[in-house]
Order: C-alpha cells, then sequence, then structure tokens
C-alpha cells in the first residue's frame, strides 16, 4: 500500500507556505479520495472503540478507589499516593518573600514570588524552553541548568532592585514526577514520566542534586521544600478558593492530589504523627492500571503508544489521557486509515508519518473550527503535513478528535470521581481546582469532565465543580514553602 501512496497522481505536494484560508483546485478535486459512506464505516467501528458507557465508567471508579487507598496501606504500589508532608490548608495568611522553581513537561521556570496574606499575592517570572536533549541527558546536567537558570534570574532581580542582595531566599522547588518522600525537603525520584529519561536519577534524591547545583552556581537560596504541580496546585486554588478540596492538572501528564487524614494513610503510621492532622497526597494517577492493563479499555493504538514509548507498561491511565499522546492517538488511526489506502491515496504521507508529529493542539483547533467547510482542518493538513483533504475526510477527522477527546474527559472524571467517593465528598459537594494546557485549551474539556460525573453519581454528579486553578507550580510552591518554615518554626514534626 505504501506503493501506492507514493504514486501520486499530483507529483508534489503543495507548498509549505500554504494558508489557512486556502482553496482545493478542481485537480485536487479529482484525486481518489475516500466516499463518505467509507468514511462514515469507519467511524462507526472507531466510535465503538473510544466510547466509555457510564456502566464501564462506573466499573472504572470502583477499581480506581480500590487502587488509591491500596496506595495508602503499603508503601511501593503502581499508584503510590505520595505522603507530601504538607500539613493541612493554608490559612492564607501566610506572607514573604519566595523562589519558586518549576521543572515540568515543557518548560523551566523560576519565580519570585510575594505573600502580601489576605490570598494574595505578586509574581515576576522567567521560562526556558527544555530541549529533547536535556530531557535525555545526563541528570545532574538537567539540574545544573535549573541552576544557572536561576542565578541568571536572581542575578537580574538583584540588580533591579526586586531582590535584596546578599538575602538567602527561600525556595520551595516543583518537580512534577512522581518522587517518594522522607520528609518535605526531600525525593527519591521512582521513574521518570511525561517522556523525560535523564539517566542516573531514578532512585537519586532530587533535592540533593538541585542543591548542588545551586551551590555550583552561588545562588542565594535554601530549598525549603519539595512539591509536585498537583499539591501545589491544590493548595494554590485552596489559598483563593476554599471550597477546592481536589487539583488536578491535565497538561503533558496527568495527575491529582487531595488532602487526606493522617490516620487514613496507614503506611506512615509508624512516624507519630497526629492522626487527625491532615497532609496533601500527591496520587500519582497517571500511573493507574499500569502493567497489568485489567481495567482501562485500551485500544490498538494505545498498545502501540506504549510499547513505542521510552517507559512500556507504565502511566497507563496518562497515556490515555495526556496531551503528551492525545495527538499522537488520533496520529496513529490515521496512518493506518492510509496504510489500508482509505485516506491520502496518491499523496505523499511521510510527514503525517512522523511519530509525534501531530500536535495534540491540532485536535483543540480542530474541534473548535467554526466554518462549514472546515478551513482550519484544511489548513492544518495543507501547512503541516502537505495534504489535501476532502470535506468528508475532514468531517471524519473531526469527529475523530472529539472521540478522543471525550474519551480522555470521561476518564479524567473516573479519576476525579474515585477521590470524591473515596472522601465521601458527593453530598456536601466540593470545587476541583484544575490546570494544564488540555483544560485551559481544549474545548468542551471541564464539560465533558462534567457531563461524565453526572454518567458516574447522577444527578449528584453535578455537586462536583471543576475551576480553573491558580498557579500551582508558582504561586502554590511559595505557599507550601511559607506554611513549612511556619511549621518548623513552630517545632511542629521538624524533622518531617
Ligand atoms: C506526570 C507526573 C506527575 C505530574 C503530572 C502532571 O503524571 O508524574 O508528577 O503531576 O505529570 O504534570
Amino acid at each position: 500500500m505504501a506503493a501506492a501512496r507514493q504514486n501520486s497522481v499530483s507529483g508534489t505536494p503543495p507548498p509549505a507556505h500554504t494558508t489557512l484560508a486556502y482553496t482545493r483546485t478542481s485537480e485536487v478535486e479529482d484525486l481518489p479520495h475516500a466516499t463518505k459512506k467509507k468514511m462514515a464505516d469507519h467511524l462507526r467501528k472507531l466510535e465503538a472503540m473510544f466510547t466509555i458507557t457510564p456502566q464501564r465508567m462506573r466499573m472504572i471508579v470502583e477499581a480506581f478507589k480500590e487502587t488509591l487507598e491500596n496506595g495508602l496501606a503499603k508503601p511501593g504500589q503502581v499508584v503510590p499516593m505520595i505522603p507530601t508532608y504538607v500539613f493541612g490548608w493554608p490559612t492564607a495568611d501566610e506572607t514573604g518573600e519566595f523562589l519558586a522553581v518549576d521543572l515540568g513537561g515543557t518548560n523551566l521556570r523560576v519565580c519570585l514570588v510575594r505573600l502580601t496574606g489576605g490570598g494574595k499575592f505578586e509574581i515576576t517570572q522567567s521560562k526556558y524552553r527544555l530541549t529533547e536533549e536535556q530531557k535525555q541527558d545526563d541528570g545532574q546536567k538537567l539540574f545544573d541548568f535549573c541552576g544557572e537558570c536561576l542565578k541568571a534570574f536572581t542575578d537580574a532581580n538583584i540588580e533591579s532592585g526586586e531582590i535584596q542582595k546578599d538575602k538567602i531566599l527561600p525556595l520551595g522547588f516543583t518537580f512534577s514526577y512522581p518522587c517518594s518522600q522522607d520528609r518535605i525537603d526531600h525525593g527519591e525520584l521512582i521513574r521518570w514520566t511525561k517522556g523525560f529519561g535523564a539517566p542516573n536519577t531514578e532512585g537519586h534524591d532530587v533535592v540533593a542534586m538541585f542543591r548542588k547545583s545551586l551551590a555550583l552556581h552561588s545562588v542565594p537560596a535554601e530549598v525549603v521544600a519539595l512539591t509536585c504541580d498537583t499539591t501545589g496546585t491544590l493548595i494554590a486554588s485552596h489559598y483563593v478558593n476554599p471550597a477546592t478540596k481536589i487539583a488536578c492538572i491535565f497538561g503533558t501528564g496527568c495527575n491529582a492530589a487531595y488532602m487526606e487524614r493522617v490516620g487514613d494513610i496507614p503506611k506512615i503510621a509508624h512516624l507519630g504523627i497526629d492522626p487527625n492532622a491532615e497532609m496533601a497526597i500527591n496520587c500519582e494517577w497517571g500511573a493507574f492500571d499500569s502493567f497489568e492493563h485489567e481495567n482501562l479499555p485500551r485500544t490498538k493504538y494505545d498498545v502501540i503508544i506504549d510499547e513505542k514509548s521510552n517507559k512500556p507498561g507504565e502511566q497507563a491511565f496518562e497515556k490515555l489521557i495526556s496531551g503528551r499522546y492525545l495527538g499522537e492517538i488520533l496520529r496513529l488511526v490515521i496512518c493506518q486509515l492510509i496504510d489500508e489506502g482509505t485516506v491520502f491515496l496518491g499523496q505523499n504521507t511521510y510527514k503525517i508519518e512522523i511519530a509525534y508529529s501531530f500536535d495534540t493542539a491540532f485536535l483543540s483547533l480542530m474541534e473548535s473550527d467554526p466554518t462549514d467547510e472546515l478551513l482550519m482542518i484544511i489548513g492544518i493538513f495543507s501547512h503541516f503535513f502537505a495534504l489535501e483533504t476532502t470535506l468528508a475526510e475532514r468531517q471524519f477527522f473531526r469527529a475523530l478528535a472529539k472521540l478522543v477527546g471525550r474519551r480522555a474527559a470521561r476518564l479524567s472524571a473516573c479519576g476525579i470521581a474515585a477521590i470524591v467517593s473515596k472522601m465521601g465528598y458527593l453530598d456536601e459537594g466540593c470545587a476541583v481546582g484544575a490546570d494544564g494546557s488540555l483544560y485551559n485549551k481544549y474545548p468542551g474539556f471541564a464539560d465533558r469532565i462534567h457531563e461524565g460525573l453526572v454518567d458516574i453519581f447522577g444527578e449528584k454528579g453535578r455537586n462536583i465543580v471543576t475551576h480553573h486553578a491558580e498557579d500551582g507550580s508558582g504561586i502554590g510552591s511559595a505557599i507550601v514553602a511559607a506554611m513549612t518554615k511556619i511549621r518548623k518554626d513552630a517545632g511542629l514534626y521538624p524533622d518531617l
């Protein structure tokens, strides 16, 4: 079939500068494109594969709940349910000046945060793009890059008078990968996620590595707390909206955090913490159903993504949901249709055959295309992949994006429902602070989560409302650092 594809009718692909308002010529119309009926048949099959019924959702929620309980009971579980040593909620009266560093999925961000009390804050920040090479390069080098960026940031802020010279600032380090923690300023990386693979990091204390790089670059900062983006989001969202009980990230990765009663975290009973105290739990729920693959309905496309990833078997839930993978799922479906000779026959398809070339942002754009002709979709395919499309194909691609996006949102609802149900929040209701590119930019993602919650819980599902969260890895991390200082100064669990 590959030969047929290269046997191009028109010969050359359209020029790369094709604009969004591109109009097809009659010559292009004559290409042997898929018929409307054929596309509809394919769509029906894919619909069956990607649709998750309410009954199936409820089964997933039950299994999820059990997994959460197991993670709290015993160390070393697949979903690790990490005790964060963030004790209880902020008062909103935390004050002070803090540095925050966020090593997340796509960017490195460094911030200067001023908490001014009464739930208010000011923030100055700089972002640095991480290259794919850095994500795979030696771990200490990655941390040294963080140290270097932070040094440049603090130097610039000292010069402008924002930071007082010779002052050592407390720092909150947001490192959004699963780390097992014995105390708040320590964390051993369990495994890299989101495509990172820097050697000599898994199994190491990332705070120690980060401190080394701060010393190397003489950065005037002292790491007070290590957090994850979800924990930071939980705390930052509660800081401004005390109804928030759960926080989720739907971005390059996907994860949740919530506040648990210490007495209900059996695996830390030996620490002798007051059982009625509260502690934030970083679920790391992206790992749900990893390795065993017993609970989630994976399609053959999901299996390919998993097997070709740098971490086969791992982050099974995340691979069906997060922004890192949705575009790739859609691309794999398209590639199969190309191989079958259903779409793009006679066109050169090499660009779309490159793994991860179909950005998840394209799905958002395709779903939100307001034109009858689907001009945005014409633009995406012609501009980025040098491919001509018929209206029937474009309608099909849009429907496909909807299936993939909707499945992600409904699975996300299952995760939220598991926490809600475990914690008994359904009757009283609760707010869920959510952040990440998928939640913020994918049209209808939040509505589909809400729809999913109603499918799971019935009308009561409406009591659970997600909202755009406060900046967890900047503000949240600074608040966590402030809370930690206050706790330790008061002599409360000073070694934790
Ligand atoms: C991945 C990380 C997790 C993070 C999430 C969202 O799942 O393992 O720590 O919270 O991505 O960024």
